[in-house]
């Protein structure tokens, strides 16, 4: 990487139409949808950015750019979540960069990656930055094409850990909710924390997520499942169909024409492919036991069983958790959530009793709100379009939060220089 860093001052030093000569001939392989944002220091290098921005191989990316370096970023996301991958520009010197990068490795999230722009040239920058997990350092001036293969290689080199987090969400009973949980999380994955995502509805005959998106798309899921020798990342992109800037859908075709008997493995090369290029995929799983469903719960980065209050749920709930522990001793325990809670006049399971027979809290505990629910399931709408303030959009966004990694290390942001090492090593592939 040290030679990288040469190379790059060397190709700086060079004429334009030699760079980008050079450039032509070089295979940059396009980035996947993930958000980029830049915090430039001088116009030059935001043009710059700008221009990558435009370029084909970041047509999927979202790239924002804003002025202001080290310091405008540490302050930007203090209190939101960190996009993919943050481009940050310095004209500091060595000592300050580290500081500047110490405080905001404190309010990072896990998997943004972070490149550096900065005019010092210097191999101990170089090694510090690359110790503290930097994923790339570029000199400036910056050219477009410098930006574009930075980005690109990111998740494109041999080792890049795919980007994309599969959160899976399974009912403990049927009709508990599952869905509609998993399609307002999805939701508030694309519009509060900007990730784009992507739903898969895995209830073939019987799914609701084109319902509860408003959306009727002739493709989605069962074409994958049921033609898995051409599942390939372009494919795929065939299948989604946009329901918001930030959030598709893979439908299920919700007919009943034919069975849908998979092997345990029907839906391996589908989610593979989506890993690679979206950064978030929420699989709407529904209430069965049977070899593919399990598969995909325990292969899931995390998961989220959704529960009533009632002794069936709480069974189930505690059959699931315990496998699935079991099954993934060195993951994160499934989260699991309660819903529908408060129907009047029915006896239910307290809160309390579940968290003691499940051995940890719930992430949410929803109420039973038939006059909230009941007109954004008929209007196909989510919970946060029918009431934007409703303390359960609130819960939703909370919930996409945990799911996502992003809470647990803005909580830990106490230390502000501890260095970027422990989170920062982890991105690099
Ligand atoms: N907290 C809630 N309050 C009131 N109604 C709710 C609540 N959560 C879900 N519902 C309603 O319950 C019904 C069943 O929801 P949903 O289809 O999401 O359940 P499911 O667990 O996915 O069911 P299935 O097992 O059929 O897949 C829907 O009409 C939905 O609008
Ligand atoms: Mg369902």
């Amino acid at each position: 990487m040290i030679k990288h860093a040469q190379q790059v001052a060397v190709t700086e030093n060079a004429t334009t139409s030699a760079a980008t000569d050079n450039a032509a001939s070089e295979h940059i392989a396009p980035a996947p949808r993930v958000s980029v944002q830049a915090f430039c220091e001088t116009v030059e290098s935001a043009a710059a950015v700008q221009a990558a921005g435009e370029d084909r191989r970041l047509a999927k990316a979202h790239v924002k750019i804003q002025m202001g370096g080290i310091a405008a970023a540490s302050e930007a996301y203090r209190n939101s979540p960190t996009p993919n991958v943050i481009l940050i520009e310095t004209d500091a010197r060595a000592a300050d960069i580290l500081g500047g990068l110490d405080q905001l490795a404190a309010v990072c999230d896990a998997g943004t990656r972070v490149i550096v722009m900065g005019r010092v040239n210097d191999v101990t920058l170089y090694r510090e930055l690359t110790r503290r997990g930097v994923s790339e350092y570029l000199m400036t001036p910056i050219g477009t094409i410098d930006v574009v293969r930075a980005i690109c290689s990111l998740f494109s080199a041999p080792d890049a850990k795919p980007v994309g987090r599969i959160i899976a969400v399974v009912g403990a009973k049927g009709g508990v909710g599952a869905s509609t949980v998993a399609h307002n999380i999805a939701w508030a994955i694309g519009r509060d924390l900007t990730l784009d995502s992507v739903v898969a509805d895995l209830d073939l005959p019987f799914g609701t997520a084109g319902l509860d998106y408003n959306q009727d798309p002739p493709q989605g899921i069962a074409d994958a499942a049921f033609s898995p020798d051409r599942v390939d990342t372009a494919f795929v992109d065939r299948l989604l169909s946009k329901c918001t800037d930030h959030l598709s859908l893979l439908a299920a075709p919700a007919t009943l024409d034919r069975v849908y008997d998979f092997g345990a493995d029907a839906f391996d090369s589908i989610f593979d492919s989506l890993r690679t290029s979206i950064p978030c995929v929420v699989l709407d799983v529904p209430h069965q036991w049977v070899g593919w469903t399990r598969r995909l719960l325990i292969s899931a980065d995390d998961i989220l069983v959704v529960a009533g209050p009632d002794l069936a749920n709480l069974r189930n709930a505690k059959n699931l958790i315990d496998l699935l522990r079991t099954s993934r001793p060195n993951d994160h325990r499934p989260h699991y959530c309660l819903n529908q809670v408060g129907v009047p006049k029915r006896p239910e399971i307290k809160p309390a009793d579940f968290a003691k027979a499940l051995e940890c809290e719930p992430v949410a505990i929803i109420p039973f709100e038939p006059q909230l629910f009941g007109p954004a399931a008929n209007n196909g709408q989510m919970v946060a379009e029918v009431s934007a303030g409703h303390k359960t959009a609130e819960m939703f966004r909370q919930m996409a939060q945990t799911l996502t990694g992003r809470v647990e290390l803005k909580q830990s942001r106490g230390n502000l220089l501890s260095p970027l090492l422990s989170r920062l090593k982890k991105r690099k592939g």
